[in-house]
C-alpha cells in the first residue's frame, strides 16, 4: 500500500479503454470504508460516463481535456439531502442547513474521494483532481442536477493512464510538521523549505510553452509571483469565493442563525 501511495502522480492523459463496471464497484466499495463524521456518510459520489454529459461539463471544468478523454468522471459532493430526508421520514429534528454541516459533509466527501483515488491507483488506474469542481460548482451542480443540500466539493478524472509522468516534488517533511505546538517560521527557514521548489517548479512551468508565454508577457520574476499573480490571482480567488458563497446559500447551507 505504501508503494502505491508514494508512487502517486496525477494522470491527465488516458487510454480510451473503459473502466469495467465490476472494477469500479470494487474500488468504490473500498472507498466508502473511509472514516466519516458520526458515520453519517454525508456525501454522494456521481459517476459520469456519458460522453454528452462530460462534453457539457468541459466548459465549467475550464476546458480540461481529461473531462472528455478519461472514460469516467467522479464528482464527490457534500450531501445532507439524503440524511435530511431520512430525518424527515422519522419525524426527527433537522439542524443540518448551516455552514458547519457543509464543512462536516465536505470533509466526508474529501476523505472518501482520496480513499477511492488510492483504491483506483492500486488497481492500475490513474486519477487527476480538478479544482474546477469547487470553483465552478454552481454550473457543475446544475448540469449534474444537484438538489438542495448537495454541493460538489472535489472531483477527478479516472481511467487507464496513457502517460507516465515523473513524480512531482514535495516540500521537505520537516518543513511541514511541527513538534507538539506550532513553530513559527523564520524567513531563512521559509527560504530553505521552498529552495528546491523554487528552481524545480519554475523550470517545470517554463517548459510549458503556454505558461512560458504568459510569464514572458507579464512582469512575473519568480515562482512565488507566478503562483499569486498568474495561477491563483487575488481577483480570481475573490470571484470564486463569491460563486461558492452564493451557491452555498442557494443549496441551503447558510442558515447560520445570525
Ligand atoms: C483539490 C485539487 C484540485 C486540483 N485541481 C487540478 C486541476 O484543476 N487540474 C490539474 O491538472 N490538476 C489539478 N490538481 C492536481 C495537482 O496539480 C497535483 O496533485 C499536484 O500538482 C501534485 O502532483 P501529483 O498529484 O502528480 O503528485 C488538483 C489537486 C487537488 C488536490
Amino acid at each position: 500500500m505504501l508503494d502505491f501511495i508514494t508512487q502517486h502522480r496525477s494522470i491527465r492523459r488516458y487510454k480510451a479503454d473503459p473502466v469495467p463496471e465490476a472494477l469500479l464497484t470494487e474500488i468504490l466499495e473500498a472507498g466508502i470504508r473511509a472514516s466519516s463524521s458520526g458515520n453519517m456518510q454525508s456525501y454522494s459520489i456521481i459517476i459520469t460516463r456519458d460522453a454528452a454529459l462530460r462534453q457539457r461539463l468541459l466548459e465549467p471544468h475550464m476546458q480540461q481535456r481529461m473531462v472528455v478523454e478519461a472514460p469516467v468522471l467522479l464528482t464527490f459532493c457534500a450531501d445532507f439531502n439524503r440524511m435530511r430526508r431520512w430525518l424527515a421520514i422519522n419525524e426527527a429534528a433537522d439542524g443540518f442547513d448551516n455552514f458547519m454541516s457543509f464543512m462536516v459533509a465536505a470533509i466526508d466527501a474529501v476523505l472518501v474521494s482520496q480513499n477511492v483515488a488510492l483504491a483506483a491507483e492500486a488497481h492500475g488506474l490513474g486519477i487527476c483532481y480538478m479544482g474546477s469542481t469547487l470553483a465552478n460548482g454552481d454550473q457543475i451542480g446544475e448540469i449534474l442536477e444537484l438538489p438542495t443540500a448537495v454541493f460538489p466539493v472535489v472531483g477527478f478524472s479516472l481511467g487507464y493512464p496513457d502517460e507516465s509522468p515523473n513524480l512531482r516534488d514535495r516540500l521537505p517533511l520537516d518543513g511541514l510538521i511541527h513538534q507538539e505546538t506550532y513553530q513559527q517560521y523564520s524567513d531563512e527557514r521559509i527560504a530553505d523549505i521552498y529552495r528546491e521548489r523554487e528552481t524545480k517548479g519554475w523550470k517545470r512551468y517554463m517548459s510549458v510553452p503556454r505558461l512560458r508565454k504568459l510569464v514572458e508577457e507579464s512582469d512575473v520574476q519568480n515562482l512565488a509571483q507566478l503562483y499569486s499573480e498568474l495561477k491563483y490571482s487575488r481577483e480570481s480567488h475573490q470571484q470564486f469565493s463569491q460563486t461558492v458563497l452564493t451557491y452555498l446559500q442557494k443549496q441551503g447551507f447558510m442558515e447560520n442563525g445570525g
